[in-house]
């Protein structure tokens, strides 16, 4: 339904729109209230979208902590208005007001013009909000010479499903430099000066936030309605059960298990994610030989999709051999798996990683392994940088957030956690490693709140949870255990396609979201399944109907 690019969750390199510019949107005196005035264009460009800040204590349990403001945008509502509607779109560490200018008229469509449309930068993210971007190295050429030589820069090397003895002896006797580094880099970020607000960033004060705008905007026993992408669907559950009284019209799609996430440590936690990635690797594979040689270019050689995946895995190994020979090639197998497990976000981007992306791999592989060097397609991902006062400072926001809402078990090891990637390539997946959640057990802060549960709580209104039937980082068991948490207050309504989040386009599913933000309508079934809409094609003649077929026959 919504394609969104920051609806990432902790995938870093994936574009989070830059936040830019050091105009305030308005005068940052007032934010008492909101106080409406025209946006910075350099951060919102559509006109139509109006900005403001709003005060918000840093902890709300303890005032004499002082305050800090959110910067937020809302797009009005285009007819009888029924209230507010927020927009969270997840990452952790996604622009709120990016994705309201990405969507912000994709919403209003689907949801009638009924509601004024609100999203913020929550605490701990972008350029405008205090506290803001979570800054840990003041320049890259810091961060670079903080992380020489580790597998921070150079991913993982492994083939297959992690077998090969010598890949396994290289990562594992990286463990204990790497623990130390983590622990390093959690007190570096402590001494940057957004250090002391890490205790403050966190999704538990974020939903007070999101409650006391609703209070402000709407009045104080206002229904709270709510659309909730990714990591905002932990936003999402976390909401509707601190303030199950509170719930209006809330809509979660790409669901993470919140009991999962309230029980496990990340890296544990992380591999259950991926459990249905190779599912819709899978499906790419199978589409692009269905589209053949003309439309896929990955299938030029065989035709079926074990052809495919055959091509694929032998690019890997001859990139993985390659770095084995000269550990300093520019184009590493862990940067196309990685290219790879991005591109399986978003069907969208499927014949553009096959036609472009995948041949300029192949050229970059053929010159490592002639000697030469072509590194200009696959660039390295997991920096994140943003153009604001600080051009060159290397932000760790969606880190910050999700570890400081992680759970906090002492005594993990970097061992352990790569023992985990090694026995998770097998039994989960082969194509993505937990690299953004190794961070958590050696994050040296929690937040001040993080709620824990319970997650079963008897809501003021009936909610509605989407998912896809295949889903590379919130696989549908996580919708289906929220749903199996909140019964008859949650309907449940799958999109039968790929990607992260309902991304492929639907009618079925718009009429089902739009008749719930309209009349308050939810389908009488338990669970609903849409199709993806016929016309829509993965690759040039190839739909989501023509793949699933082929995956199951
Ligand atoms: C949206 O509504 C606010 C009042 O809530 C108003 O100040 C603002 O000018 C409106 N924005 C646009 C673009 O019409
Ligand atoms: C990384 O280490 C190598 C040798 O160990 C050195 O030559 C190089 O300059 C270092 N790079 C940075 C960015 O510190
Ligand atoms: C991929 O290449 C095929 C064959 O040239 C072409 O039909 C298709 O439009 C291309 N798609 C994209 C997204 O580049
Ligand atoms: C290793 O790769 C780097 C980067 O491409 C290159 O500069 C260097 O010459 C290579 N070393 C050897 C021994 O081939
Ligand atoms: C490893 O991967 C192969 C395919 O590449 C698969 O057949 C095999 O079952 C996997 N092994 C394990 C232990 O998962």
């Amino acid at each position: 339904m919504l394609v969104l690019i920051a609806a990432t969750l902790l995938v870093s390199g994936l574009a989070t729109a830059a936040v830019t510019g050091d105009e305030r949107p308005m005068d940052p005196e007032n934010n008492l209230a909101f106080q409406w005035g025209p946006c910075d264009p350099a951060i919102v460009e559509d006109p139509s979208i109006s900005c403001s800040f709003f005060e918000i204590p840093l902890d709300y349990h303890d005032r004499s902590a002082g305050t800090g403001r959110v910067a937020v945008a809302k797009a009005n509502a285009t007819t009888e208005r029924f209230g507010t509607l927020f927009l969270n779109p997840g990452g952790p560490g996604a622009s709120g007001l990016a994705a309201l200018d990405q969507l912000g008229s994709t919403v209003l469509s689907l949801t009638g013009g009924h509601y004024d449309l609100v999203s913020w930068d929550p605490r701990g993210v972008g350029p405008l909000t205090i506290p803001g971007d979570i800054v840990c190295f003041s320049s890259v050429e810091e961060y670079n010479t903080f992380w020489n030589g580790t597998i921070e820069l150079t991913g993982i090397e492994m083939t297959g499903n992690f077998t090969d003895p010598q890949d396994i002896d290289a990562l594992l006797s990286q463990a204990p430099l790497m623990q130390k580094k983590y622990e390093e880099l959690g007190e570096r970020c402590l001494q940057q000066p957004s250090g002391k607000y890490l205790k403050y960033v966190g999704t538990a004060a974020t939903v007070r936030d999101m409650v006391a705008m609703a209070n402000a905007l709407d009045g104080a026993k206002s229904p709270i309605n709510l659309f909730g992408l990714s990591y905002g669907t932990v936003f999402g559950a976390w909401f509707i059960n601190m303030f199950p009284e509170r719930v209006g019209r809330v809509v979660l799609d790409g669901v993470l298990d919140p009991i999962l996430l309230a029980s496990e440590e990340t890296t544990t936690f992380w591999p259950k994610q991926l459990m249905d990635a190779d599912k819709v690797y899978d499906a790419f594979v199978t589409g692009c030989a269905l589209a053949g040689p003309d439309g896929c270019s990955i299938a030029t050689q065989g035709r079926t999709p074990a052809d495919v995946d055959a091509n694929i895995q032998t690019l890997l190994q001859r990139a993985h051999d390659a770095a084995h020979k000269n550990s300093s090639v520019p184009v590493t197998s862990a940067d196309i798996r990685a290219q790879l497990g991005s591109a399986m976000y978003s069907p969208d981007e499927w014949a553009t990683f096959a036609n472009v992306s995948y041949p300029q791999a192949v050229d970059a592989v053929d010159a490592e392994t002639s000697g030469g060097v072509d590194s200009r397609a696959v660039k390295r991902q997991g920096l994140r940088k943003r153009q604001n006062s600080d051009p060159d400072a290397v932000i760790y926001s969606g880190q910050a957030i999700e570890c400081g809402d992680s759970v906090n078990r002492k005594g993990t090891t970097m061992d352990d956690v790569f023992r985990g990637i090694i026995s998770s390539s097998r039994t989960s997946s082969h194509l993505l490693w937990p690299n953004p959640l190794a961070y958590c057990p050696f994050w040296p802060v929690r937040a001040v709140e993080r709620y824990q549960g319970p997650f079963n709580q008897k809501l003021s209104n009936r909610v509605l949870v989407l998912s896809n039937t295949y889903d590379p980082i919130t696989p549908v068991s996580g919708a289906r255990a929220l749903v199996e948490l909140l019964g008859e207050d949650a309907s449940l309504v799958l999109l039968n396609g790929f990607g992260h989040t309902t991304v492929e386009p639907s009618q079925c599913l718009n009429e089902i979201i739009s008749a719930y933000f309209v009349n308050g309508a939810l389908p009488e079934d338990s669970t609903v399944v849409c199709e993806v809409d016929a016309d829509y094609e993965v690759f040039t003649g190839i739909d989501t109907e023509a793949i699933l077929a082929a995956l199951v026959s």
